[in-house]
């Protein structure tokens, strides 16, 4: 059966039924249309058809018999630069994952209703997510392109020079709002293959033996890695502890962690592929508590133990303040795991380069980690390791480690092949870090007036599987814990502890915002035990230029919360 769709005016017989988006991505190689999370759900992959709004990662080709389709390249030349205006005027652009699809919701809107109010744009967004940018610019840019449409408003020219303080356009606006930018997924080789990890599905299991006999009789297997073809099968962010894939007679630490690599020729047969593989596994009782991790006798996570790191901050002599006080409040505080959800799930491709290493295109937070790592699991100087960064589509700390990066270097370095690895968003979500959950113990007190006197605070970072950066965040949740007040009295502990957990890691604040929250509630208690406003309580305490930090930091001339509260 054939089925004729037209997109972007351009009529297509299509042989074979599939996902719209597989259809326009890969054999149109239309890449304004993104795949966020395949399940209907982020509007990333938003197009019209026939004047509606649809989601092509969860719609099937046969659908749309006969129907006419538009993506963000089929826009008219007047539709891109208002769009791109009004989006980069507003500021409505940041990563840009989200934004072709935003356009697309925006032009499902705007044909019907060239006048809308803020309600119904809101509304003609709320099947499109934006991680980074907030939803009011993207209104804004919306209603400002309503208008220069409807009432046929030249586009300003721009400005030819532009001197530092002068409000300027992002300088990628126009290949984000167009869909021209490349993410590492859009980068289109003809002689590329595909690669995805089994992962385990246990978070503590022994791996007695893998058979991947099976999965390399398939006909299109190019290749099947196992920890053994690894050189060196341990990397790290800062602490080399994270196995690239868990070799046969080794435990698993988390759900994220891969047991074999595989590569196909065709994308979508690598489940197939992957579902021959035969691991024998003993299941583990797994240990999920930083507490139980900590007890005597529990199971090593690592060889060196379960205690990834310690902190201790002591200044003035807060117990002997504490007994003193008016006002004392304890309390226990647990927060729990934070995922960063950026939109685009993580890829990467790799090919052997010239010199005997690799390339990679990659969106990560830091090429060089990724040069520095994939050099030390390949054992090759990292100048042989040629790392590009396509565009991010967001991070939020969360693409700190490597996810795609190194295993998408292996199979190109094994295979000799150019390779994408991309995980699906279940991927995504089991693999990389999250915000650490922690469990905070405060003392805080205060004299009769509400002044604060000292802090203990005892604090447990559930930092997961692997240190990633379990160490500086929990160090850092510490050295904030008091937060912006002046006194002098802490005494502050803190442990990162290894668990069967998803990995914990950096994220915007860097394991500040836990111990903040807990302090910060701790003030509310004290400032009722003194019957004061906790905004009153707040500006008697908070610190002031000149002032020392209950970190010993001195407070310079700049500081205005005082003013700003
Ligand atoms: S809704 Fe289709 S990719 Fe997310
Ligand atoms: S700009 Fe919207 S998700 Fe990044």
């Amino acid at each position: 059966m054939t089925w004729t769709l037209t997109v972007n005016r351009q009529s297509y017989r299509v042989p074979e039924d599939k996902r719209l988006i597989d259809f326009l991505r890969d054999d149109l190689g239309l890449t304004s249309v993104k795949d966020g999370c395949s399940e209907g759900t982020c509007g990333t992959c938003s197009v019209i058809a026939d004047g509606k709004l649809v989601k092509s990662c969860i719609m099937s080709v046969s659908r749309f018999d006969g129907s006419s389709i538009t993506t963000v390249e089929g826009l008219t030349p007047r539709e891109k630069e208002v769009y791109v205006h009004t989006f980069a005027e507003c500021g409505a652009v940041q990563c840009g994952f989200c934004t072709p699809g935003m356009v697309m919701a925006a032009k499902a809107l705007l044909d019907q209703n060239p006048d809308p109010t803020r309600q119904e744009i809101k509304k003609a967004i709320t099947g499109n997510l934006c991680r980074c940018t907030g939803y009011k610019k993207i209104i804004d840019a919306i209603g400002l392109a309503a208008r220069f449409l409807r009432e046929d408003e030249i586009i300003p020219a721009a400005d030819k020079e532009i001197r530092v303080g002068d409000r300027s356009p992002r300088i990628d606006v126009m290949e984000k709002v167009l869909g021209t930018g490349k993410f590492p997924d859009d980068y289109r080789f003809d002689d590329m293959i595909y690669g995805r990890a089994l992962r385990t599905p246990y978070p503590r299991a022994r791996v007695n033996r893998i058979d991947v006999s099976k999965a390399l009789k398939h006909p299109d297997c190019v290749a099947v890695l196992t920890a053994a073809d690894v050189p060196n099968n341990t990397i790290g962010h800062i602490v080399r502890d994270w196995d690239v894939m868990i070799a046969e007679g080794e435990v698993t630490r988390y759900i994220g962690d891969s047991v074999a690599l595989v590569a196909t020729g065709k994308r979508e047969n690598l489940q197939e592929v992957l579902d021959l593989i035969e691991v024998d596994y003993t299941e583990l009782e797994p240990i999920l508590d930083p507490f139980e991790a900590m007890k005597d006798g529990a199971p090593q996570i690592h060889e060196k133990g379960n205690i990834l790191s310690s902190e201790r901050l002591i200044r003035g002599d807060a117990h002997e303040a504490i007994t003193g006080a008016a006002h004392v409040v304890t309390e226990t505080y647990r927060v729990s795991w934070q995922e960063h959800a950026f939109l685009e799930p993580e890829c990467a491709i790799g090919w052997p380069s010239e010199d005997g290493g690799v390339h990679l295109i990659t969106a990560s937070q830091s090429i060089y980690d990724e040069q520095r790592e994939v050099s030390e699991m390949l054992g090759i100087e990292p100048e042989r390791v040629h790392v590009q960064s396509a565009l991010v589509g967001g991070a939020f700390g969360g693409r700190e480690d490597m996810s795609v990066q190194h295993h998408a270097a292996l199979l190109a370095w094994k295979t000799g092949r150019r390779v994408n690895v991309r995980l699906s968003r279940y991927e995504s979500t089991i693999v990389h870090t999250k915000r650490h959950p922690m469990t905070m113990k405060m003392t805080t007190s205060c004299d009769a007036d509400g002044r604060v006197t000292a802090l203990v605070a005892e604090i447990v970072a559930d930092t997961g599987a692997y240190a990633s950066l379990g160490g500086p965040v929990t160090q850092r949740a510490c050295t904030h814990a008091a937060g912006p007040y002046n006194f002098q009295n802490i005494d502050i502990s803190g442990k990162a502890v290894y668990t069967n957990n998803v990995v914990s890691g950096a994220f915007r604040g860097f394991g500040v915002t836990q111990s903040c929250y807990a302090m910060e509630c701790n003030l509310n208690l004290l400032a009722q035990k003194c019957g004061m406003d906790p905004w009153d309580f707040r500006y008697l305490n908070v610190v002031r230029p000149g002032d020392v930090l209950p970190n010993g930091q001195v407070v310079d001339p700049s500081c205005g919360l005082a003013e700003c509260l």
